[in-house]
């Protein structure tokens, strides 16, 4: 990809300098943020008291919203500082770590990435999906967020990925086991950028289409897959 900045590296090193210098700030202007369509988009097809994994929390605000509904919930994020103020925030310990660490299988009801998966150029944004619907368990749901532009770029000191509607369908057109059942455009919640456009989703980890994430995993997964179907194969009451 021929993006200016260089490197996967270099453009996430950039990004997280930006939030770990700027934190204190970006807290002040995000932890109140009422995201509440998006949270009742989400939790409506989720189970009570169900998993959720924060995707690239910041604040911690919607971690923090989660856990105070009564939902399990672990948060990450790659910037240090942000980590500290959402641990703060949530009063349980966010984990410090990137997209690429994640290592969870099977394992929640639910992933949010709001407002984080930009920050992943378009040459990793497959991995890192994959990396997250394995992260599901079976017939999971993810919510994601990007600005409504098409296209990467930089502003301010961050590097940015954001899609269209038709971009986003080609995206999802090689995720196979996300399935999206739901997409829909909103105004940025802070009313200074009121302008600013996002583009929302929610998608449905598919089982029919499990085997194709399958493809080329460890036998570990495979077993943990056996396992979570036969526990949950009943389980889907809670589906859109
Ligand atoms: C625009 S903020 C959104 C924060 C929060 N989800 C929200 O909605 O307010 C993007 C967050 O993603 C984090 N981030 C950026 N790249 C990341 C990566 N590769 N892995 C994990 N987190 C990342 C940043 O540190 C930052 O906290």
């Amino acid at each position: 990809m021929g993006f200016g900045w260089g490197t996967g590296d270099s453009v996430l090193n950039a990004t997280v300098s930006y939030y770990d210098q700027h934190a204190a700030e970006f807290f002040k202007e995000t932890a109140e943020i009422d995201l509440t369509p998006q949270y009742r988009a989400f939790l409506a097809r989720m189970p009570v008291g169900g998993k959720i994994l924060d995707a690239g929390c910041g604040s911690g605000r919607d971690a923090r919203y989660f856990l105070q509904h009564g939902y399990q919930v672990e948060a990450f994020d790659a910037s240090a500082e942000m980590c500290k103020l959402a641990s703060e925030y949530t009063g349980q310990k966010v984990h410090h770590r990137t997209f690429d660490d994640v290592q969870w299988i099977l394992v929640f009801d639910g992933v949010w990435a709001c407002a984080s998966l930009l920050h992943v150029r378009r040459d990793s944004i497959d991995a890192v999906l994959r990396k997250l619907c394995c992260a599901l368990k079976a017939d999971g749901l993810m919510f994601v967020s990007f600005k409504l532009r098409d296209g990467e770029w930089e502003q301010g000191g961050r590097f940015y990925n954001g899609y269209d509607q038709q971009s986003f369908q080609t995206l999802l057109a090689r995720h196979p086991s996300l399935q999206c059942f739901s997409s829909w455009v909103s105004d940025d919640a802070r009313p200074e950028r009121k302008n600013e456009k996002w583009l929302n989703a929610l998608l449905r980890k598919s089982a029919t289409n499990l085997q194709s994430e399958m493809d080329g995993r460890t036998d570990e997964l495979k077993t943990n897959l056996q396992k979570d179907t036969r526990t949950n194969g009943d389980n889907t009451g809670t589906g859109p």
